[in-house]
């Protein structure tokens, strides 16, 4: 008897070995369903607008060609400001600011640090140079997602645009948000430094 129990025990058998790995492989899959539904759900415009509607960027969004245009091509707020692409990096990307924008939105919208409009278009300039910075540390890569200078048609374009992407075709330095700011909303523009009092 004392024996079967120590053989039970030290030879697993291959039933609950079995049993042992499938649960795992289950619990494995339902994580990364879980998981992975709540990247993307995370994606959804509603969301952002849930939070993001009265605040001026929405509207603003919605006056621009990437929200209406001939073509019927929209961009939503995840596909300019969460990272995304395919390599490990840009889902790290993604993850980091999930993370962290995620976590600073929803803390700063429960505190209810921006409760009225005036204080949100106070705080837009230094949110916006962030947004800035942050595309630019990405090379635009939101943005070719959809466009390309290999794609533009430089017959079609103005003059001015034709010089300028071709120039960065050719030398490169520019990224698309170094001249393509307020795109989708009104840039908000750089507080006046307050009056010295004395
Ligand atoms: C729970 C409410 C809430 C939701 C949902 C939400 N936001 Fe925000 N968001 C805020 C608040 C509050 C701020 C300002 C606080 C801060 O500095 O992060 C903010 C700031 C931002 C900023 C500027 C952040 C910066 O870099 O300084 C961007 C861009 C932004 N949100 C985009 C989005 C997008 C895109 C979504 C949907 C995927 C979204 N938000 C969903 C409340 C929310
Ligand atoms: C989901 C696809 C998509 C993404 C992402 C996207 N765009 Fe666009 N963009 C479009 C479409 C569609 C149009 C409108 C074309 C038309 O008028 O038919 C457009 C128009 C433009 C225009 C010309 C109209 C204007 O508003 O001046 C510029 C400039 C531009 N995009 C720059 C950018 C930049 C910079 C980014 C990244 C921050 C970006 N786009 C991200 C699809 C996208
Ligand atoms: C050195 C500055 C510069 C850079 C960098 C730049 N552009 Fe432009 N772009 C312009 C100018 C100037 C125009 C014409 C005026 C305007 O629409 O803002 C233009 C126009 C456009 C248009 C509208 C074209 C039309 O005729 O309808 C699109 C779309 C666009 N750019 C996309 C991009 C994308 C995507 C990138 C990054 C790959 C990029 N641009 C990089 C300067 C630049
Ligand atoms: C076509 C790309 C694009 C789309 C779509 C877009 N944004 Fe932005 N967003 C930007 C850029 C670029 C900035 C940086 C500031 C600027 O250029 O106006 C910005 C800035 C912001 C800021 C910082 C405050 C400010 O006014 O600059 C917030 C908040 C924001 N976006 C939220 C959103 C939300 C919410 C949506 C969807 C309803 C959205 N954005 C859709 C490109 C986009």
């Amino acid at each position: 008897m004392i024996k079967k129990l120590w053989g039970m025990l030290t030879r697993p058998s291959q039933l609950s070995l079995g049993v042992i790995l499938g649960s795992g492989f289950i619990a494995g899959g339902i994580f990364f369903i879980v998981f992975h539904f709540t990247m993307n759900a995370t994606n959804s415009m509603d969301l952002c607008i849930s939070c993001h509607e009265m605040d001026g960027v929405y509207e603003e969004y919605k006056q621009t060609p990437h929200y209406n245009s001939a073509s019927g091509v929209r961009a939503t707020c995840a596909d300019c400001h969460v990272p995304h692409g395919k390599t490990f990096g840009d889902w790290i990307d993604k993850f980091l600011a999930k993370l962290t924008i995620g976590t600073k939105d929803i803390f700063q919208h429960t505190i209810g640090t921006y409760d009225t409009k005036e204080k949100f278009q106070a705080a837009r300039y230094e949110m916006a140079q962030h947004v800035i910075e942050n595309m630019r540390k990405r090379d635009s890569k939101e943005c070719k997602f959809c466009h390309s200078l290999e794609a533009m048609d430089f017959a079609e374009q103005g003059k001015s645009a034709s010089r300028k992407h071709k120039r960065i075709m050719e030398k490169g330095g520019k990224t698309c948000i170094d001249c393509h700011t307020g795109i989708a909303h009104e840039e908000p523009e750089e507080p006046e430094e307050p009056e010295d009092e004395d």
